[in-house]
């Protein structure tokens, strides 16, 4: 890896590397260093200039395109997976081998990692005997850990396979973090840098990288966390790294987990016991009493992400395990949604005759009619378990499925009604659509948690720690009911603040929100825009406050709506649907257009109707603190306090009447009509 030290040996000035360290300042960082940095930075003016040409020169390097490269139109703060992938012995064996034999080795192990990557992730650098890449960038995905993670060990094979010049086989080592950072254009328009990474992910990885040995993939705890059950991970302990103040938890991912058929009725490490819901298990057990009694039935569950699908799910099957003799789950996951009956060939092992059945469906071309057959085929295998005892089928997260997986679900349902089987459908909202012409389907629709059960759910997730009230009503107010976010939420107060400080979104739940922003340009950069204005916010003010134009909003504002982040209110008004995807809209622009935004929208205020000013002069105090005009905030605060002052005389003259005056009876309307307010 190019390195700073060597950088700066080779223009002379090696003797200002201790500036650079005491600055933090990485081989990574150095095109993004402006004039005023590098002026910060204290060196006479001779090294200074030659600093600043050789860091225009960096800047010109191109690095390497990838087709997937959609640019994003400016940098912006995100979750990032980073991956660092790195030749083991590569220094012996360079000093070993002519430079022809080493360079075609090289040329070897940065095709075969480049390819890996390049199915799921982002080749964002080749360096040698190094690749860095990308899970995350330049799209989000809700899975973006578990990709770096099966790529990794998809890696360390393909690497393991090449030819060696030596008699040991070739390895690499590689080490994974996630964490936020600022990606994307720093420089500007055109700029080849386009895709530099800055924040201590980056170097995290690289430390991990050279944490691990020759074969291994080591990652970060975030990432570890994202990863859920899906990997064989061994806990390695803590170790110093380089740089790093505090000792640092390791983790060693070894391999993927095979999935079983059999629905896991065991609960996943550290899951709360379920809160409410009863009503929604009731039905389930109605359910499922009936189709033991060999009227089978099929339920369609659906909710918004996180709401509890699965959780709910999972309680059934505790409640009735004693009962179910065969039970199958089949899950659908975004990155296979193309890929015909992927779910129920992965959830059998591969000599099994369902598969065999669907490999011959494959072979077959997938016409229309040789699929219809091997749908009622597959259906007739799945179904006839039941004549050994009551069976369960499920299909969780159906708005991921194949089309040949969806048919699968909606033939099953269909022809449950005499066999001993309960069927179960899982998918947020908009898989709903897809399972329209299903008929008999018991449809359940999981919505949020009042407030007692969200509170009861913190108290479960919390445990034995006391929360600050602050922090608690802010959990409960930022969460919304649904419980993925007031578990999270909770799991991050209590790790992060001690003392029940602000919490910011947990990294648990930034890959799912980003994910579901990044779907179109222009709904991101709506939502953006929007998440300045507040939760609330307007059409009209989103795009006289910025340059947005008119049809690339009208877009946003339809696509944000379509996928259920945000809700059409009256008049042109809209609203976040959750606060946390608004929080996380905030959260990837970074401060500078930040300010500019709050700017134009207190500027649009001010000019755009007075009654909005005295109505809401805090709305403006707010803007102009986030746009860093502290003096033209205070003037409104002033009138925000006076307006409040003046409302409690005017509160505390009303009650006095209703107590006093009103033995007369005159309505209490009457006494505000001729009391003038404000
Ligand atoms: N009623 C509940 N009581 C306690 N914990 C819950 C409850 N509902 C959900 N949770 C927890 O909230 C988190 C999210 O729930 P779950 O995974 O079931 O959501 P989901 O609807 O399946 O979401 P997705 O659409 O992303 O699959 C989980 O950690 C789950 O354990
Ligand atoms: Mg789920």
């Amino acid at each position: 890896m190019a390195d700073l030290f060597e950088w700066l040996a080779n223009l002379g000035l090696e003797k200002y590397s201790d500036v650079f360290v005491k600055q933090e300042i990485e081989y990574e960082h150095l095109p993004l260093l402006t004039d005023g940095d590098v002026r910060d930075l204290g060196l006479p003016i001779g090294p200074r200039r030659k600093l600043l040409d050789a860091i225009e020169a960096l800047r010109d390097v191109p690095t390497p395109k990838h087709d997937r490269l959609t640019r994003p139109s400016e940098a912006e703060r995100r979750q990032l997976t980073i991956m660092f992938v790195d030749l083991a012995d590569s220094t012996p064996m360079a000093l070993r081998l002519d430079p022809e034999a080493m360079s075609d080795v090289l040329r070897a192990f940065q095709s075969a990692v480049a390819s890996e990557i390049g199915r799921l992730g982002f080749v964002a650098k080749l360096m040698g005997d190094g690749v860095l890449a990308y899970f995350g960038w330049p799209r989000a995905h809700e899975d973006d850990a578990r990709r770096a993670a099966a790529v990794a060990l998809a890696i360390v094979d393909a690497v393991a396979k090449l030819p060696s010049p030596t008699a040991e086989p070739l390895a690499c080592r590689v080490g994974i973090a996630t964490g936020l950072v600022v990606v994307g254009d720093l420089i500007g328009e055109q700029s080849a840098q386009e895709h530099v990474v800055v924040g201590a992910t980056p170097n995290l990885a690289a430390r991990l990288q050279e944490a691990a040995g020759p074969g291994e993939v080591m990652i970060a705890d975030t990432t570890r966390r994202l990863l859920g059950n899906e990997f064989v991970i061994e806990d390695v302990g803590q170790r110093r790294l380089k740089g790093h103040e505090q000792p640092t938890p390791l983790f060693r991912v070894l391999r993927k987990k095979i999935r079983h058929s059999q629905f896991d009725t065991q609960e996943q490490a550290g899951s709360v016991q379920i809160v409410g819901r009863e009503s929604e298990l009731a039905l389930l057990l109605r359910a499922w009493e009936q189709a033991r009694s060999g009227r089978g039935q099929a339920v369609l569950l659906t909710g918004e992400a996180g709401i509890g699908k699965s959780r709910l799910l999972q309680a059934f099957t505790a409640a009735a395990a004693k009962e179910i003799t065969t039970a199958h789950i089949f899950q659908c996951v975004p990155l296979h949604g193309d890929n015909p009956f992927w779910p129920v060939v992965s959830a059998f092992s591969p000599a099994a005759p369902i598969v065999d059945r669907i490999a011959e469906d494959g072979r077959q071309g997938n016409h229309r009619t040789g699929r219809r057959d091997t749908i009622s085929a597959l259906a007739t295998q799945l179904l006839s378990a039941a004549r050994s005892g009551p069976t369960v089928i499920i299909f969780e997260d159906v708005q991921w499925a194949d089309q040949a997986t969806l048919d699968l679900a909606g033939h099953l349902a269909h022809s449950v009604g005499d066999v001993r089987v309960l069927c179960i459908v899982t998918g947020r909202p908009e898989a709903e659509q897809r399972l329209d012409t299903i008929l008999n389907l018991t449809r359940l629709a999981l919505g949020r948690l009042d407030r007692p059960t969200s509170a009861a759910l913190i108290a479960a997730v919390a445990g034995g720690h006391e929360l600050a009230t602050r922090s608690h009503g802010d959990i409960l107010a930022r969460s919304d009911g649904v419980p993925m976010f007031l578990e999270e939420m909770t799991r991050a107060v209590i790790e992060m603040t001690p003392d029940g400080g602000t919490v910011s979104v947990p990294a648990t739940l930034r890959d799912s929100l980003i994910a579901r922003l990044d779907v179109l340009p222009a709904m991101k950069s709506v939502a953006q825009i929007a998440s300045c204005v507040g939760r609330d916010f307007s059409e009209s003010l989103v795009s006289a406050a910025s340059d947005i134009d008119a049809v690339e909003l009208r877009q946003g504002l339809e696509a944000l709506r379509e996928a259920g982040l945000i809700v059409t209110r009256a008049n042109g008004r809209f609203r976040f649907k959750h606060a946390l995807l608004c929080d996380i809209a905030y959260e990837t622009m970074l401060t500078p257009r930040r300010k500019q935004l709050h700017r134009s929208i207190a500027e649009t205020l001010e000019t755009m109707s007075d009654s909005f000013v005295e109505r809401e002069p805090e709305s403006l105090a707010r803007h102009w603190y986030a746009a860093g005009e502290n003096g033209r905030a205070e003037v409104y605060w002033l009138r925000a306090q006076h307006r409040a002052a003046h409302w409690r005389e005017q509160l505390d003259a009303l009650a006095d009447f209703v107590e006093g005056d009103n033995a007369e009876g005159g309505p209490i309307e009457s006494a505000w009509n001729r009391r003038k307010l404000h």
